[in-house]
């Protein structure tokens, strides 16, 4: 049957609950940790992807924006499948998201994994998630982890590769995400170049390496025997000594703002007084509170309380990558 070479796909953003920051190989974007997150059900980007016979580049329109850089990152990941697939057409990209883009909540991560799900599609190469997730992370390391649903896994392998896939399917856990939305505001310093000035210049970064490891495999764990508690403290140690990190970069990189700081304080002060939950917070000043459904309200209401927070979006873990009709 020849390619359809035209499909939409679904995919949704993922926070890391144990963190990644920094590259052991820029060229083929490997990441110098491993990483677990969570996909969250509540935002999505939905990207369609047309292959045009006599097209010479890609074009790329994200949000009905054109921007250089992305598309270097799109083209660079269409590349590896029209390679797959033994084509050379350019392809018309269109995606959307249907929350703040760049602003830290993972935008990239959820593009990159459609991306590769619709160009998959198109191309009628049907490889399987695994395969495509080694695709996403070229454009995005943490979009790899955005093809799979619930907790998902990325681990650095002993050959110098990465795998990643599932580690625990949404249903067997159902945790809640809530997050505090404190700016829609596009990040002034993207992962991609605060990696690299951190691997440069931070002298927390050496001791954020070799400290990793234990993290990553403690989270692993802690998410099979579901103990709450004990995730709960391993993932905020792993935020905050990447936001150490990320402080003590030259020049520095503060991607919290005031309300930031006052979301950490009112979930502590909501945690001493007996509700569970524990936060994350990626390259931006967003603040994610996670926790068990029976604590959504207290958490909802104590985030909305902060002033500064614009917007409280309550999230389920959500399905891996998808395709859609369109
Ligand atoms: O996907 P990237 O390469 O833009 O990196 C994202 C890094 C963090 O979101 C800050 C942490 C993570 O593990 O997702």
């Amino acid at each position: 049957m020849p390619a359809p070479l035209t499909a939409t796909a679904i995919a949704h953003p993922n926070i890391a609950l144990v963190k990644y920051w920094g590259k052991r190989d820029d060229v083929a974007n490997l990441p110098a940790t491993g990483s677990l997150s969570v996909t969250l059900d509540a935002m999505r980007t939905r990207t369609r992807v047309c292959f045009e016979p006599g097209l010479g580049a890609d074009r790329v329109r994200l949000d009905g924006q054109e921007d250089a850089a992305t598309s270097r990152r799109v083209s660079a990941c269409l590349d590896l499948l029209r390679r797959r697939a033994g084509l050379a057409h350019g392809a018309v990209v269109e995606s959307d998201n249907d929350f703040p883009t760049g602003a830290g909540l993972a935008s990239s991560a959820s593009g990159f994994a459609a991306l590769v799900t619709a160009a998959d599609a198109a191309l009628g190469l049907g490889l399987p998630r695994e395969e495509l997730a080694q695709v996403a992370r070229i454009g995005s390391g943490s979009a790899a982890r955005s093809l799979f649903g619930g907790f998902a896994l990325l681990r650095n392998q002993p050959d110098g590769g990465v795998a990643v896939g599932p580690l625990l399917a949404p249903e067997a856990w159902p945790l809640r995400v809530v997050i505090a939305i404190t700016s829609a505001l596009p990040k002034d310093v993207g992962s991609r170049d605060g990696m690299a000035a951190s691997r440069a210049t931070s002298p927390y970064y050496e001791a954020w390496l070799r400290s990793h490891g234990a993290d990553l495999e403690a989270g692993v764990r802690h998410v099979q025997g579901r103990d709450f508690a004990a995730l709960a403290a391993v993932a905020e140690h792993s935020c905050l000594k990447m936001h150490a990190v990320m402080l003590t970069t030259q020049p520095p990189l503060l991607y919290w703002l005031p309300a930031t700081l006052a979301c950490l304080q009112a979930l502590q002060v909501l945690r001493r007084a007996g509700t569970p939950v524990f936060f994350t917070i990626d390259a931006g000043p967003q603040v994610k509170a996670i926790c068990e459904p029976a604590a959504v309200p207290a958490v909802r209401a104590a985030l909305a309380a902060v002033p500064g927070v614009t917007r409280v979006i309550d999230s389920g873990l959500g399905p891996g990558a998808y395709r859609a009709n369109g």
